[in-house]
């Protein structure tokens, strides 16, 4: 019950090429980068799309993939090749962040945040889709547990949470925006408009709606979905990074008994967070 990934410096990353991941720590920021940042499966690819039209000040692009701008997989000199405003992401911890990042605070971030049990879910999901990659064959049964206990690439949701948030709080003078996958579900013009105002985007109502309209789950599944698929066992040809969408799936997964065990651990390591406040079970039950 394990899937491949790969060590650098201790840390465990998704086995993408060592020399792009050590990339990661000489990056040359720009003032007008933008970098989107989650723990996988929080909504990478939705908010990417957004902040690259909006960047664009266009719906209308040649399509490219969330992946060509992911700042610990694409080697250096492609990153530096791409031209200015740069729409990039990544997975890292904030501790882990280019340095640069971090020291000149130049560029502008966007950090999302999505509950746990349906983050659980759909990494569940990638890592058993994306088999060339992980090599994992597991059960949701046996991933459970790995996911409470960070044995994936990226590690553990609650370190990386944390650390994010801290992180935020320590450097005032860091340009964030902090968002939620939830907030995008709920009330997406209202988000895509505050996007762009962080973005110092000037955005009419109707650019802004076509925008939502473009990173609208069925669109982007449609357009881009095709671009990586895994055949079920019944055969049918399903996407992978567009796999359902929703808030909430994790209840057709977790067991009373897992979700039992979630709380527990939730609540003890969440103490006093923005995201107790936000993925507590306990606040949704009273
Ligand atoms: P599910 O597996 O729950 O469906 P990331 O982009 O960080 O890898 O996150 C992937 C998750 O976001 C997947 O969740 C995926 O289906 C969902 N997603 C991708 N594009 C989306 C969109 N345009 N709108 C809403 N959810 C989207």
């Amino acid at each position: 019950n394990t899937l491949k990934a790969l060590k650098y410096k201790g840390r465990l990353w998704p086995a993408f090429d060592p020399e792009s991941i050590k990339g990661v720590e000489t990056f040359k920021s720009r003032d007008d980068d933008v970098i989107v940042v989650a723990y996988p499966k929080s909504g990478t690819h939705w908010v990417w799309e957004m902040a690259r039209l909006l960047l664009a000040g266009k719906t209308d692009v040649p399509m490219i993939e969330k992946d060509d701008g992911m700042i610990e997989d694409v080697l250096p000199d492609k990153l530096e090749a791409q031209t200015s405003p740069r729409a990039l992401n990544t997975h890292a911890h904030f501790e882990l962040m280019p340095k640069e990042v971090l020291s000149k605070k130049n560029c502008k971030l966007i950090y999302i945040t999505r509950d746990p049990r349906d983050v659980a879910v759909s990494y569940y999901n990638h890592h058993r889709k994306l088999v060339e990659y992980y090599d994992y064959k597991g059960q949701w049964k046996d991933y459970f547990p790995m996911f409470l206990s960070g044995k994936v690439d990226y590690e553990s949701w609650f370190a990386f949470t944390r650390g994010w948030e801290q992180g935020i709080k320590d450097n005032p003078d860091l340009k964030v925006h902090v968002t939620s996958y939830e907030a995008l579900h709920e009330n997406t013009n209202e988000e895509v408009k505050n996007l762009a105002e962080f973005l110092g985007v000037s955005a009419d109502e109707a650019f802004i709606s076509e925008v939502v309209k473009k990173t609208s789950f069925d669109n982007m599944k449609a357009s881009k979905g095709k671009n990586e698929t895994y055949k079920e066992k019944d055969k049918s040809e399903v996407p992978i990074m567009y796999r359902k969408g929703k808030v909430g799936d994790w209840k057709n997964w977790f067991t009373v008994a897992q979700s039992e065990q979630f709380d527990e651990i939730f609540e003890q390591e969440m103490k006093e967070t923005r995201a107790q406040k936000l993925y507590s079970n306990q606040k949704t039950c009273s």
